[in-house]
């Protein structure tokens, strides 16, 4: 991890900061680290008792949970502009899950107490915390229920309508199938498998190391809970 200079541009261009005035900016300056951590590299790890909040600038990670054992289920992926830390700063336990950088990541590092007393005072900045937290228990209950209801095609279905990015038109997926497999809690042999018979059956077809999704509304179709 290596420790960048902050500046007000940046903290600027993350839409969490745009919602607090330049007074309250600069109390939190003090309280602002501006972090690069290397690919692969862990951000936190689950059980660790510290209490800041991230904001990803640049790069890609995953919230995983593990068994200590090299078995592991990822929870999700973020991005750019995304937070995570929020659950230990707000019920001061200790962290839910680990968070390991998929690229080089960029991140803003926040310590607690500044932040809360701008939270206090900012209606809005609180229901933005509380708006996203609210999109993940929705995003959580819709695995749940597909982890219970769905067979794996139908939770691979889901996975590639989620994490396929529009590029001009094609839906493309640039997860590998072991990742996928971490993400709908299955073989990384029966998802090459479920991909395999989605390539035979027209859904999908393969560009060198992406999957491009033909037949959005078929895919659609398979991996919705009924
Ligand atoms: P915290 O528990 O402090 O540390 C781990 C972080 O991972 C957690 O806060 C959240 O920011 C994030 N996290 C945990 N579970 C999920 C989830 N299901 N979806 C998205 N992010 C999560």
């Amino acid at each position: 991890m290596t420790n960048l200079a902050v500046n007000t541009t940046i903290l600027k261009t993350v839409p969490l900061f745009s919602l607090f005035s330049d007074h309250e900016l600069a109390t939190l300056f003090p309280a602002i680290q501006h972090r690069s951590y290397p690919r692969h590299s862990f951000m936190l790890r689950a059980g660790e008792k510290t209490d800041a909040l991230y904001i990803i600038l640049s790069g890609k990670a995953k919230v995983v949970i593990d068994d200590g054992d090299g078995r592991e289920v990822t929870l999700t992926t973020i991005g750019p502009s995304e937070f995570f830390g929020e659950m230990s700063l707000i019920d001061e336990k200790p962290r839910s899950a680990s968070v390991e950088a998929l690229e080089a990541c960029e991140v803003l590092y926040i310590s607690k107490p500044a932040f809360m007393a701008c939270l206090k005072d900012n209606f809005e900045a609180a229901m933005l915390i509380l708006r996203n937290v609210v999109a993940r228990l929705r995003e959580a209950d819709r695995k749940i229920a597909s982890l219970a209801l769905m067979d794996v095609h139908g939770r691979v279905a889901r996975l590639l309508m989620d994490l396929a990015r529009d590029v001009n038109g094609i839906w493309v997926v640039d997860t590998g199938s072991e990742e996928m497999a971490r993400m709908v809690g299955a073989s990384r042999e029966m998802v090459s498998r479920v991909l395999k018979e989605m390539r035979d059956g027209g859904l999908i077809r393969r560009d060198k190391r992406k999957i491009i999704v033909l037949d959005r509304a078929s895919m659609d179709q398979r991996g919705t809970v009924r």
